[in-house]
């Protein structure tokens, strides 16, 4: 059984990549008025992902309009340039993949120096080995559960292993001392599977079509809250 007793209080990511851009600014603010706890930030280059979006100007931009702290997902290679220009544009959460840097440990090290929490991303055949030698610089660990590059796909089942899985590691990474870790998930996330992917051990969940693309970003907010709150629920009988 995964250890989903003690899980960390659970987080909403809201994804702007199925936001309206050209309402950028109010999509922010009313997301977090509905109860985001931070706005993930989606950054394609048509490089390392097919699919070209936003970069720092456009971070800066919403800035101001939320409080709420910013979680840019690098979706681009190289990667470090982006890394200051993202932490001045007032980036919080900064993860990148590890294929698409020459130098992880180096890449992680900038994200801290720059005043940000750092992570590394795992595409869905990605393995978990590239944490071996840098857990303890590692903030975050964002599994995506979706190959990367475009809202709106399908949950892929296998990531509930690998969550399990980053999770145990996680836990015995803490248990020995180690700093805390948040672990991430990212693409096709809903309100109908939410719960078995917080039993599987997420604390953090990144969800784009599933809160945007409906009128009522409360009302999916409030649901997905509650299957959170039925899977901790159920994990703990
Ligand atoms: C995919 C992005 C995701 C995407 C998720 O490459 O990293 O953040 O916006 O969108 P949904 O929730 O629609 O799968
Ligand atoms: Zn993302």
């Amino acid at each position: 059984m995964p250890e989903t007793h003690n899980l960390p209080t659970a987080r909403l990511a809201p994804s702007i990549l199925s936001a309206d851009f050209a309402r950028l600014g109010e999509e922010v603010k009313n997301v977090v008025a509905a109860g985001a706890d931070w706005i993930h930030f989606d950054v394609m280059d048509n490089h390392y992902v097919p699919n070209l979006t936003i970069g720092p100007m456009v971070c800066e931009a919403i800035r101001p309009h939320v409080q709420v702290p910013i979680d840019v997902h690098l979706m681009v290679e190289p990667v470090d340039s982006l890394i200051p220009m993202f932490a001045k544009a007032g980036a919080n959460i900064i993860t990148f993949h590890p294929e698409a840097s020459a130098h992880v440990d180096r890449s992680l090290s900038l994200i801290r120096d720059q005043g940000c929490q750092a992570g590394l991303v795992f595409n869905p055949a990605t393995p978990l080995d590239w944490l071996t030698h840098v857990m303890h610089k590692v903030d975050i660990i964002l599994l995506m559960s979706v190959n990367p590059g475009f809202g709106g796909q399908s949950f892929i089942p296998a990531t509930l292993a690998k969550l399990r899985q980053a999770r145990a590691l996680i836990d015995a990474h803490t248990r020995a001392g180690g700093q805390p870790i948040a672990l991430e998930v990212d693409g096709g996330v809903k309100a109908d599977n939410i719960g078995a992917i917080r039993a599987a051990g997420a604390d953090t969940f990144v969800a784009g079509s599933a809160i945007f693309g409906q009128p009522d970003y409360a009302q999916v907010i409030n649901e997905m809250r509650k299957q959170i709150a039925l899977a901790d629920q159920q994990a703990a009988n």
